[in-house]
């Protein structure tokens, strides 16, 4: 299947009484006095249970951090979020950790496999983390790197992997104690452009056939298109949406999204933040 090509597992009008992920007025701030940076301001963010959705923006316009916040790894300076019905807020230390670990998975754009650990044990990385290797465990990350394409390569290191390999075993990692929701934060970023189709392909099949719920940050209109629903962020705000699935539409909303008039908005929140792309 070419990425684009598969509908995601629900579409926007759908809506469940208690959404997958219900954001509201989200803003998070950096620094203080002239260094001030305000990365996401007042932002509204809502995905309903088995959505998939895009996350798209000009670089600083605060994709990160929203999906940072979303899975608990930063805590906004405001606003609240609440994971199917759970308020973060409240949470301690330790609740944060407990949801992190049990209803998030996590697919980054370096893949952060542990380089000692075989593709087996690096799945099985997050319920060993949590105390817990029985044969269950083991069972359930096999039958994952089976759903990857990768049954073979249990033994192998990341570094006998190709990119692409690597991505598809932190996907089965991300997958493994079922979690309510995946963030993937430009999980293609760092592939050449057949493992990039390969891992979009996985990801929109997790959702549409096994109804994951999926949040993607990327710059790619391609793998934006995969998604149900691409969202576009500026200056860390809502800068409007589009219905995937078709990506010359995709490609139109980004464009405008990066016309002249933002590019210089963009260069004025640049020069006030130097951080580059994270
Ligand atoms: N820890 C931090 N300290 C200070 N400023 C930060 C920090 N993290 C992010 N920022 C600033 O917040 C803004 C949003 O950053 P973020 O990383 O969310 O952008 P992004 O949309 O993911 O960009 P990219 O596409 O380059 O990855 C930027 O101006 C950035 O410099
Ligand atoms: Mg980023």
């Amino acid at each position: 299947m070419s990425p684009g090509s598969k509908r995601s597992g629900k579409r926007s009008g759908d809506t469940d009484p208690v959404p997958a992920i219900d954001a509201r007025k989200l803003t998070k701030r950096y620094g203080s006095g002239t260094s001030l940076v305000k990365a996401l301001d007042r932002l509204d963010f809502r995905v309903e249970k088995g959505e998939m959705v895009a996350i798209m923006g000009p670089s600083g316009s605060g994709k990160s951090t929203l999906l940072h916040l979303l899975g608990a790894l930063e805590t906004p300076t405001s606003g609240t979020i609440a994971l199917a019905g759970e308020n973060f807020e409240g949470l301690d230390d330790r609740g944060l950790t407990l949801l992190r670990r049990e209803k998030i998975g996590f697919v980054f754009q370096f893949f952060n496999l542990l380089p000692s650990l075989n593709a087996l044990e690096n799945v099985m990385l997050p319920a060993l983390i949590a105390g817990r290797r029985d044969p269950k465990v083991e069972k359930r990350a096999r039958s994952l790197l089976k759903r990857v394409g990768l049954a073979r390569r249990e033994r192998h290191l990341p570094s006998e992997l190709s990119g692409g390999e690597q991505q598809r075993v932190s996907i089965a990692r991300a997958l493994l104690l079922e979690p309510e929701l995946v963030l993937a934060d430009e999980p293609t970023g760092n592939l050449d452009s057949r493992s990039e189709a390969t891992v979009l392909d996985l990801l929109s099949e997790l959702n549409s056939d096994e109804g994951h719920t999926i949040v993607i940050v990327t710059h790619d209109t391609t793998a934006a298109a995969v998604a149900g629903r691409v969202s576009f962020l500026r200056d860390g705000r809502s800068a409007g949406e589009v219905a995937g699935g078709d990506s010359a539409k995709v490609i139109r909303a980004f464009a405008k999204l990066e016309s002249p008039a933002s590019k210089t908005k963009k260069r004025r929140s640049s020069a006030k933040s130097p951080r580059g792309k994270r």
